[in-house]
């Protein structure tokens, strides 16, 4: 059975997967409907992750390291957030359009591979493997609603 730590690589797949469609994309028309759903999809991603599975974590850390990483983690989160909102209110056929994804991408990129790499390993140390996988469900619940409520908002 799949644990938060492997399905959150499945769905990071998945994101890099729409922002080279994105990316791809020839219409203006596409190419925000595609990144509508991403906007929605992470932060749906993010809400998730620091409601159900960052806290847990960061208690277990705390004993063993400090929560540098961790706080990274979260920041990247807000960074990434912040630029969506920036590429939300540029039109696609704007000239710093392309511009402005490419940043966005590269920090959602960077966020990705360090949570992929340094936070899981740090995460399999400090809370076993069972307990990712009684996460999962909280999280993809959470992840559903918050997703849901910003597709409202993006409408
Ligand atoms: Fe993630
Ligand atoms: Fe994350």
């Amino acid at each position: 059975m799949m644990n938060y730590l492997e399905h959150n690589k499945e769905e990071h797949a998945e994101f890099k997967k729409i922002m080279e469609e994105i990316e791809k994309a020839e219409d203006g028309r596409t190419k925000r409907a595609r990144f509508i759903e991403l906007y929605a999809s992470l932060y749906g991603h993010h809400e998730a992750e620091e409601e159900v599975i960052y806290p847990e974590i960061m208690e277990a850390i705390k004993k063993v390291e400090d929560l540098e990483l961790s706080r990274e983690m979260v920041e990247e989160h807000h960074l990434a957030m912040y630029q969506f909102q920036v590429v939300y209110e540029t039109s696609a056929s704007d000239e710093t359009w392309d511009a402005k994804f490419s940043v966005l991408k590269e920090v959602l990129e960077h966020h990705m591979e360090e949570e992929e790499t340094n936070f899981t390993e740090m995460a399999q140390k400090v809370l076993p493997k069972e307990r990712y996988r009684e996460l999962l469900e909280p999280f993809e619940a959470a992840l559903e609603k918050y997703k849901e409520e910003k597709k409202k908002e993006l409408q």
